[in-house]
């Protein structure tokens, strides 16, 4: 008898818990409708089909480039202009030239092109070539958020007995850096 009764509890606690739940979440519609409302979404954005492809399949839709675009802006820490020039005789909303994706004016697209090229190469010949590898090069596994790769630094070697006998060299790769950049 004990076995069973407990049994009924458990599950009507359970149930309980359900119906509480659903009293809870029947309860949060409403509110979610108004913030819809007094917010109204933006209005659908529409993505021109491109027209200057040269290097990114020529079958991507508007939609799957802009995607990609952002990927790549996000990746390499930066904006859209960055790669894309100003159409002076196109001025947008806000009294600003709007970008004109498809010229090629800006060179930076054209690294862009390069490096995009490369990346692919790289995951193709290469990368696909390990077994079973699941993890291809991307634009931010070499750029992390920096339009130019920073390098890489290693952290100091902790395992090092003496630290001095450390810093005369990196002072003097340091001063020779310098000295290349000037
Ligand atoms: C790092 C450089 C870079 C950045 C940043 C970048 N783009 Fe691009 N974008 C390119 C390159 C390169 C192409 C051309 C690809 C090709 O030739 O296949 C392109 C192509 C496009 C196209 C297609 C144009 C056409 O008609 O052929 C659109 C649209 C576009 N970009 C939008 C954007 C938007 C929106 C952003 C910002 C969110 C952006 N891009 C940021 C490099 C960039
Ligand atoms: C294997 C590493 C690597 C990958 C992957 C990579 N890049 Fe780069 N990228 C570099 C390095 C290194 C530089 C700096 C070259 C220099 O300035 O000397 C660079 C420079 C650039 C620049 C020029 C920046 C400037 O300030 O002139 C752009 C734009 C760029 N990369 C875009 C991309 C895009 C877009 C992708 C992905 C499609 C990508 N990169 C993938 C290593 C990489």
């Amino acid at each position: 008898m004990k076995p069973s009764f407990l049994f009924v509890s458990t599950a009507a606690a359970a149930l309980l818990t359900a119906a509480a739940f659903i009293v809870t979440t029947a309860a949060q519609v409403p509110q979610g409708v108004q913030d819809v409302t007094s917010n109204p979404p933006p209005q659908p954005r529409t993505f021109p089909a491109p027209t200057n492809l040269k290097v990114l399949p020529r079958e991507l839709t508007g939609e799957q480039v802009h995607h990609l675009m952002e990927q790549w802006t996000a990746s390499l820490g930066t904006h859209c202009n960055s790669c894309h020039a100003e159409d002076r005789e196109n001025i947008g909303p806000d009294g600003r030239p709007l970008l004109n994706f498809a010229a090629d004016s800006k060179p930076m697209k054209a690294v862009a092109r390069t490096m995009f090229t490369m990346t692919e190469e790289i995951n193709t010949k290469y990368v696909a070539s390990i077994d079973n590898s699941g993890v291809p090069v991307t634009c931010g596994t070499c750029h992390r958020g920096h339009l130019g790769p920073e390098p890489f630094v290693t952290a100091p070697d902790k395992r090092a007995s003496s630290p001095q006998v450390q810093s005369p060299s990196s002072d003097s790769s340091t001063s020779h850096e310098e000295n290349a950049n000037r």
